[in-house]
């Protein structure tokens, strides 16, 4: 049976100029039998095995003959492009000295972000995997200081309607039921964050989107995998960085539209959808001039 998703149901369709094909085999091996499978030294095409074909392209991208076309599902004969030689690619030191370079940037030129640039970091975002062919991600752009000003506005109306949650004494009335880790998020991150947040704007000061000239809304669909938006996201801001550019992951916006259907009504949103993520663009204000050595929480072989 096919894969539905938000944007692709059916299979692909698979054709295979027997003429040029050599049977290396390759497309087989990588398709790891769903469609393709090799038989009396011939690739066949079974598009009832599995999921049949989703349209991930891998057998198209490993073909030394260029003798397999797949089409549906959002692929077409344009998505095929040409490999970059070694040469051209990054090595591990030059992505290593992007990434130390990066900060979380939360003070931006008075400069918006030129199209090209967002259409470069689109692109490159574009390229991220995804838990299913096609991608269900969709990226809400705004683009221009106002714009970002007026999406944070919408932001801290909703926080400060639900302000009353996180107040003392309801937060002592939900412990029993939240649990010890959410309870204490609520008491040292949440209730104080969003404190911060009003008080701030109370003081013309825009300490959720920091002012930003651009920033992105990455969410998806129910169908994809939770964490799609946030890969394309890490792309993304690894795309802002090689431009010169700063970006900065702002988690709360998502919770204000997983709760809000007001806010997913307003800014075009499925009302089922996984956790998204916003992150903002700008050219960075400041000059960081050391890199940072950050530790995860945990490296275990287990
Ligand atoms: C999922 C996620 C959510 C974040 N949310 C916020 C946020 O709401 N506000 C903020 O100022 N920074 C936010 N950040 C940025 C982090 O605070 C930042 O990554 C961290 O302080 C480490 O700094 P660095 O990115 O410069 O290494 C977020 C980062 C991630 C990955």
């Amino acid at each position: 049976m096919s894969i539905k998703t938000a944007r692709a149901e059916g299979v692909a369709e698979v054709l295979i100029d027997y003429e040029a094909c050599i049977a290396c085999g390759l497309c087989a091996r990588v398709c790891k039998g769903a469609p393709l499978y090799m038989e009396n030294g011939k690739v066949q095409i079974d598009q009832s095995c599995y999921f049949g074909c989703i349209a991930c392209g891998q057998c198209v991208a490993v073909c030394p003959q260029h003798c397999i076309t797949v089409t549906g599902r959002d692929f077409t004969l344009d998505d095929v492009l040409q490999m970059p030689t070694r040469e051209e690619r990054a090595t591990y030191a030059q992505l290593q000295s992007l990434m130390l370079g990066r900060r979380s940037v939360r003070d931006f030129k008075d400069k918006p972000v030129v199209r090209e640039y967002i259409d470069q970091i689109v692109s490159a975002a574009a390229t991220a995997p995804m838990g299913l062919p096609p991608s269900d991600v969709q990226i809400l752009i705004f683009d221009g200081k106002d714009k970002v000003a007026a999406l944070s506005n919408d932001l801290l109306d909703w926080m400060q309607s639900i302000q009353w949650i996180v107040s003392p004494v309801m937060r002592a009335i939900m412990r029993p039921f939240v649990g010890k880790e959410t309870g204490e998020v609520f008491d040292t991150f949440l209730a104080p964050a969003l404190d911060a947040f009003l008080k701030k704007r109370a003081e013309n000061i825009d300490w959720l989107t920091y002012s930003a000239p651009l920033a992105m809304y990455f969410y998806t669909s129910a169908y994809a995998d939770p964490v799609d938006p946030l890969i394309v996201a890490t792309y993304a801001m690894l795309a802002a960085e090689s431009l010169g550019l700063g970006s900065c992951m702002l988690g709360t916006p998502a919770y204000c539209f997983k709760y809000s259907k007001k806010l997913r009504r307003k800014y075009g949103m499925p009302n089922v959808s996984q956790q998204g993520i916003l992150v903002i663009f700008g050219h960075p204000a400041v000059t960081y001039r050391r890199a940072l050595r950050r530790r995860l929480g945990g490296v275990q072989f287990y």
